[in-house]
């Protein structure tokens, strides 16, 4: 824990941008607008950013990287996808070559490929930080299973195993903490939230706080791939969900780190105050 010593921050007199991947996504819009409300100078990346960059086109990456101080990796679509690890170590290298001192990775638990791409990010030559996190809260308001949760029914290919669903907001303080106090450098903080749930027990404490009628339904990996919650899914992203439920929830996962705690001093957020939040805000519309 940080809490009692000296913050030191390198890039506080860096008119540099910080470079934030994904910084229209889960937790890259809400580092960027961290960042930049405390006046630090960020640069937004994404497909429809400008300039423009694209993880399946390298010749985007250097116009996006000209001048950056620092850069928040997450990776597109899953740093547990076949190949993500060396694209990531390409792009780690190539970063550090143009100049870019510290790299911060949004990673996964339990996926050997997203380890596989720690390790790159680690031996680029930048200062990094790690943030392995469990499975993102805001994947039911934010992401895949909304339209399921506005449905109804959460119908998945997963059954009691327990995942201790972190809030992407304890992901965005532990970032912008990497990026503003030197003492994260060189740490590796496994996120987690506070409490082991099922899906089951996710989805019903969804249905507490909105008020609206939910259900979690266990099917099988092959109605999942057929059914509605794949349906507009590019084939990629469904087999990828499939590996993920069917291979990474497998009870590996299963048990609370205390990262939150390490990289924050203080207690990670719990499932209740996330959905509590989420119901108020009105992304599950009304009580039905
Ligand atoms: N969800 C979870 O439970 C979970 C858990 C642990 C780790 N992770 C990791 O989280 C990462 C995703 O982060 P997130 O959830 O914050 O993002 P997200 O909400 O999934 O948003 C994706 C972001 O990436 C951009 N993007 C999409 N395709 C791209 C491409 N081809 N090239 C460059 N950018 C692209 C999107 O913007 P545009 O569409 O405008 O390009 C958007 O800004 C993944 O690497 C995953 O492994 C997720």
């Amino acid at each position: 824990m940080f809490v009692e010593e000296a913050q030191v921050n390198t890039f506080q007199q860096t008119t540099r941008p910080i470079l934030i991947l994904g910084g229209t996504g889960k937790t890259g819009r809400r580092i960027a607008d961290q960042l930049s409300g405390q006046g630090l100078a960020v640069r937004i990346a994404s497909r429809g950013g400008s300039p423009a960059f694209d993880w399946e086109n390298r010749a985007t990456w250097g116009r996006a990287l000209e001048g950056a101080a620092a850069v928040y990796v997450s990776y597109y679509p899953d740093l547990a996808a076949p190949g993500a690890a060396a694209t990531v170590g390409a792009f780690a290298d190539l970063a550090v070559a143009m100049g870019v001192k510290r790299l911060v990775l949004l990673s996964g638990r339990g996926e050997p490929e997203a380890q596989r791409a720690e390790d790159m990010v680690k031996r680029a030559g930048a200062d990094w930080t790690v943030l392995r996190c469990s499975w993102f809260m805001q994947n039911f308001s934010e992401s895949f299973m909304l339209d399921a949760v506005l449905a109804g029914e959460v119908a998945l290919p997963v059954g009691a195993v327990r995942e201790p669903f972190i809030d992407a907001d304890d992901i965005a303080d532990a970032a912008v903490a990497a990026f503003t106090d030197d003492r994260h450098i060189g740490q590796l903080y496994e996120l987690t939230g506070p409490r082991l749930l099922s899906f089951g027990d996710a989805v019903a404490e969804i249905a507490a706080a909105s008020g609206r009628s939910v259900r979690f339904t266990e099917i099988t990996a092959t109605d999942f791939a057929t059914g509605p919650a794949a349906e507009g899914l590019p084939p990629d992203l469904v087999a990828l969900l499939m590996m993920l439920f069917t291979e990474v929830l497998d009870g590996r996962n299963e048990h609370v780190c205390a990262g939150v705690e390490r990289a924050l001093g203080r207690p990670a957020r719990d499932f209740r105050d996330y959905a509590r939040a989420a119901a108020a805000s009105g992304v599950w519309g009304g009580a039905k």
